[in-house]
Order: C-alpha cells, then structure tokens, then sequence
C-alpha cells in the first residue's frame, strides 16, 4: 500500500495514523470532453515521498455522538499568507469522506477527531486533497472497524473525486484513464527522481480545464509508449514527458511559465507541470542531482522546493 498506518489502544482510547503521499503526473493527455463536463484522460501518476499526515483519535464522551471534528495545520516553513486556508468543515474533502462513509454503513452516531499535518501544497496538481481524503477513507474503515473491502472503497472515492483512487492503489505508479479514476497499476519501474517547485501562486483545477481549450496542446502518442520505454529503459526520456494542461496554466498563471522557461533552461533536467498545476516538477537523474538541483532552485525563490524520489 503506498500509505503508511500506524495504531494504537490505551483503555478506551483508539489512535491511528496514516502517512499519505503526493502524486505528480509525468504525462498527460486530454481525449475529449465528456457530456457531463468531465474530460476523459490517458495520464501517468506516481506517488512520491512527500507525505500528508493524519492522526484520528476518540472523541472522548460526552456529546460526541457523530461528531466529526477537523484541524489542519500547514508543515511548510513559509509565512502565512503564503499558505491557503484549509476549511475545517464540509467544504474538506476528508470531512466529506467521512460523512460518506458514514452515510454508506448507515451508522450516523459514529464520531472522530482528525487531526491532519499538511506538507503536500495546496492547488499544486499534487493530489495532496485527494490523498487525504483517500487516507480518510482506508483510516476510517480501520478506525471504526467497518470491514469494508478494497472495491468498496474504491466506489466511494471515484464519487468524492478523480484522483482519489490512484492513493488507495498499491504501486507507485499507475496508468489512470476516465476522467483518471480508472486505475492500472504498473508494477517493478525503476525508481524516478525529481525536484518539486510549487510557486505560491494557486489555479482551481476547473479554471485549467476551462483555459485547456483555449490554449489546447496534444501528443500523437499515448501513455503505453512512455510506459514501454521507462520499463526499458529504466528512464523516463524527456522527450516523452507531456501535460497537455500546461499550455493553458502557463497563459493564466504567470509564476508557471517562468518557472518551466527557468527549468527548460537547465542541462540534463526535464521541466514539466503537474497535473493542473501551479506546482511543476524537474525530474533528473539521481537523488544527489535533486538535492543539488534543489538548492540551486531555493536561492531563485519561485516558492516551495523539494526534491522527491518516487515512493515505496
Ligand atoms: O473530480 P475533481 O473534483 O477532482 O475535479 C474538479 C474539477 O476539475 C471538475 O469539476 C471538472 O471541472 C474538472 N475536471 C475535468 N476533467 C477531469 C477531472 C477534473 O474537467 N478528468
């Protein structure tokens, strides 16, 4: 399982923790719009070690009944205006998936207190909401010991969002299609690494969709290709790396083009977007190439840096 759980008994008190990836996307096609709004993809995700934390303890009695309570706080070393507010009532998706999942046993009474440490950015393309709602749901299913089974958790993420899926899988990289529910994991790739930089500037998903059609890039080729030469490879080349999302964020976010013209710019290192961005990723070679690269980018101060390997 890409996410990490750790739990806990003392008397009557329950604690669990899940550890819980970012995603980045190192390709990704647009096939067409469907008629309820959504685009269909053909995407490559990967998990990387850049972990959301969430600690769900007992609330204790009384006045607990079906309570479900919601603190975040940001792990990113940045001021404070820099870092979107995360909402701490039904408006978060892991607050959402809570109530789903309640609403799915039929057990209303069922309470919980989630504490939830932020590291993956916000309106990054980084699924890093996705990813804690997803943690919700595999944490809560142990938490309150509902049983459920892998497919069942699988049909209630695909109803919270498109990119939950991908984190209950169980390789860390996968080929999603749909509008990116539909899953296949890819199993035994050589490891990737990269540097993440996340300006501080955010974009809604929606708002990338809508300027995709203004500014609409594609590829000829599908994910299999890229798929087939990293298995043989053991790299990714930076000639097949593709967002065709990137085009129309570089128009509407103006921290987004300068930092792909900025990594574009740079030996032996591939610039790309994620997802819907605004953060964009450099993939290179090695993990001390990273680093390095990392520091360098630090200094230029287009936002948040980490370097970042694919997890597992
Ligand atoms: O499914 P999710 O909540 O992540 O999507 C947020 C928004 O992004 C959707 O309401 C839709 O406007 C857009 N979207 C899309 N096609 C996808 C995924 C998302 O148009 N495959």
């Amino acid at each position: 399982m890409l996410m990490r759980l750790i739990e806990w008994k003392r008397d009557t008190i329950t604690t669990l923790i899940v550890h819980t990836p970012a995603k980045i996307n190192v390709f990704l096609k647009v096939l067409g719009q469907r008629a309820d709004g959504y685009h269909e993809l053909d995407t490559i995700m990967v998990a990387v070690n850049l972990y959301d934390t969430l600690r769900f303890d007992t609330i204790p009695e009384p006045g607990s009944t079906g309570q479900i309570t919601l603190t975040s706080r940001w792990m990113i070393d940045a001021p404070q205006e820099n870092l979107p507010v995360i909402p701490d009532d039904g408006r978060n998706l892991v607050v959402k998936a809570a109530e789903l999942l309640k609403r799915y046993v039929g057990r209303p009474e069922l309470s919980v207190s989630v504490l939830l440490f932020k590291r993956i950015p916000a309106e990054a393309g980084m699924g890093g909401g996705s990813s804690d709602a997803a943690a919700t749901l595999v944490g809560l299913n142990r938490f309150w010991q509902l049983g459920l089974r892998v497919d069942e958790l699988h049909a209630l993420a695909a109803e919270l969002g498109s990119d939950l899926n991908f984190f209950l899988s169980s390789d860390p990289v996968a080929k999603c299609s749909g509008r990116g529910e539909q899953i296949e994991p890819i199993p035994d790739l050589a490891p990737l690494y990269a540097v993440i930089i996340k300006p501080w500037s955010g974009l809604s998903t929606k708002a990338v969709f809508d300027a995709y059609h203004a500014h609409a890039m594609n590829v000829d080729y599908a994910s299999d290709r890229v798929l087939a030469v990293w298995k043989k490879e053991s790299a990714i080349p930076g000639s097949l790396v593709f967002n065709a999302l990137q085009a129309g964020a570089s128009r509407v976010n103006s921290d987004v083009s300068k930092i792909l013209k900025h990594l574009s710019l740079l030996p032996q290192t591939t610039g790309i977007m994620t997802g819907s961005g605004t953060a964009c990723v450099a993939l290179v070679r090695t993990a001390d190439e990273g680093a390095q690269l990392a520091r360098h980018l630090r200094i230029q101060q287009h936002g948040f840096v980490v370097s970042v390997r694919s997890s597992l």
